[in-house]
């Protein structure tokens, strides 16, 4: 597997540092040339790879760290994302009326015609997600939705190889749900991160 984060602003880079934590090779891209990213990518750790858009690209797994409104400007960039996994940490704050009435990740695979899409990180402020995510002797919960289950076990290997404990929450539209910001309303599980199991 290799990895890519687009955006290399407050969720990038925390995911960076999560990647970097466990000796993860990813790459980092914006819309800035690599050089502008290297000394901060160096800073976070000798994993975090600085590279141009179109070699970040190439990697199989692609984390969207990028304001909503600006993914399909990534999905351009590529003239077919077949094969790829891309994984939506955005969160869409814009009315519903503008997504043609589908959670933001359904509308985004749209635009990343032939990719298989996963939901998760977008449900915990940057700072947490940081943070290193074993807490308190247990594992900092993170929410997967997807409406591709070959997409989603390997996505929930990456979350669990970075030390987060994966909860999968089913189809976008089912269990996805309860992660998806809509405009101004947040689905009810965004910002839980630990959770207790019964006993
Ligand atoms: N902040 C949070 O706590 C938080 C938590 C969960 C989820 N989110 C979601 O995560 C996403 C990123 O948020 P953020 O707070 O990290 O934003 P941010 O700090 O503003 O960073 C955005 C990054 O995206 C890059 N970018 C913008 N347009 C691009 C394009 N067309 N192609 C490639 N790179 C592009 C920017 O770099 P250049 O200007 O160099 O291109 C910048 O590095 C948003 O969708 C947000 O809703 C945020």
């Amino acid at each position: 597997m290799s990895y890519a984060i687009i955006g290399f602003g407050k969720v990038g880079q925390a995911l960076a540092s999560a990647f970097a934590r466990k000796n993860i090779e990813v790459a980092v891209a914006s819309r800035r040339p690599a050089e502008a990213l290297a000394p901060q990518a160096r800073a976070i750790g000798p994993t975090v790879v600085a590279k141009s858009l179109r070699d970040a690209l190439e990697a199989d797994t692609i984390i969207l760290a990028v304001p909503f409104g600006e993914h399909r400007e990534v999905a351009k960039a590529l003239p077919s994302w077949e094969g790829k996994t891309v994984i939506d940490a955005m969160n869409a704050l814009v009315p519903p009326e503008e997504l043609d009435g589908l959670p933001s990740s359904a509308f985004v695979a749209k635009a990343f015609t032939g990719a298989k899409l996963v939901k998760v990180f977008n449900h915990l402020v940057a700072a947490t997600l940081a943070a290193d995510p074993v807490v308190e002797g247990g594992h900092r919960v993170v929410f997967l939705s997807g409406d591709d289950e070959d997409a989603t076990a390997p996505v929930a290997d990456l979350a669990k190889q970075l030390g987060f404990a994966p909860v999968r929450l089913g189809k976008l539209n089912e269990g996805g749900a309860l992660v998806h910001a809509r405009g101004r309303v947040w689905g009810q599980l965004i910002f839980q991160d630990l959770f207790k199991k019964e006993q």
